[in-house]
């Protein structure tokens, strides 16, 4: 079994503010992040899949196919918007999650798993892991 991963970027907004809490809560969870305003990172993605290495080709997914894959599923949706008002799984006061990258990732995985066979018809290879980095000392990891 072998794994690919690619790295992609995108940027975007977000505000962390849980609806369950009370204003004073919010600030002390989640600090300058609460701030009402919202600010941006610029997020890199790493998406990895598993499987076995063709024989013929000598690979083990055509990385242009992920690539489509990704761009049309996560990145058109994700790159340069407002996670808490332009994405409905983070938005809706109060029914959407937190934007927060553990979050994020999570929304990324459930969004690739969606169109997989778009892509990968036979379902191979799988995804294996998602990785998002917020900053240069912030990455979350999901994997399947
Ligand atoms: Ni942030």
């Amino acid at each position: 079994m072998t794994t690919l991963t690619r790295r992609y970027r995108f940027s975007a907004s977000h505000r962390l503010h849980a609806a369950g809490f009370t204003e004073e809560e919010n600030r002390e969870l989640y600090g300058k992040c609460n701030n009402p305003y919202g600010h941006g990172h610029n997020y890199t993605l790493e998406v990895s899949v598993r499987g076995e290495v063709d024989g013929k080709t000598g690979q083990l997914a055509r990385p242009a196919v992920l690539d489509e894959l990704v761009g049309r599923e996560v990145l058109a949706e994700l790159d340069h918007r407002s996670l808490n008002e332009e994405i409905a799984a983070f938005s809706g006061g109060g029914e959407g999650m937190v934007p927060t990258t553990e979050n994020l990732a999570a929304w990324i995985e459930q969004t690739l798993q969606a169109g997989w066979r778009t892509a990968f018809p036979d379902g191979k290879p799988e995804l294996c892991a998602v990785r998002v980095l917020e900053t240069k000392r912030n990455s979350f990891e999901l994997r399947t």
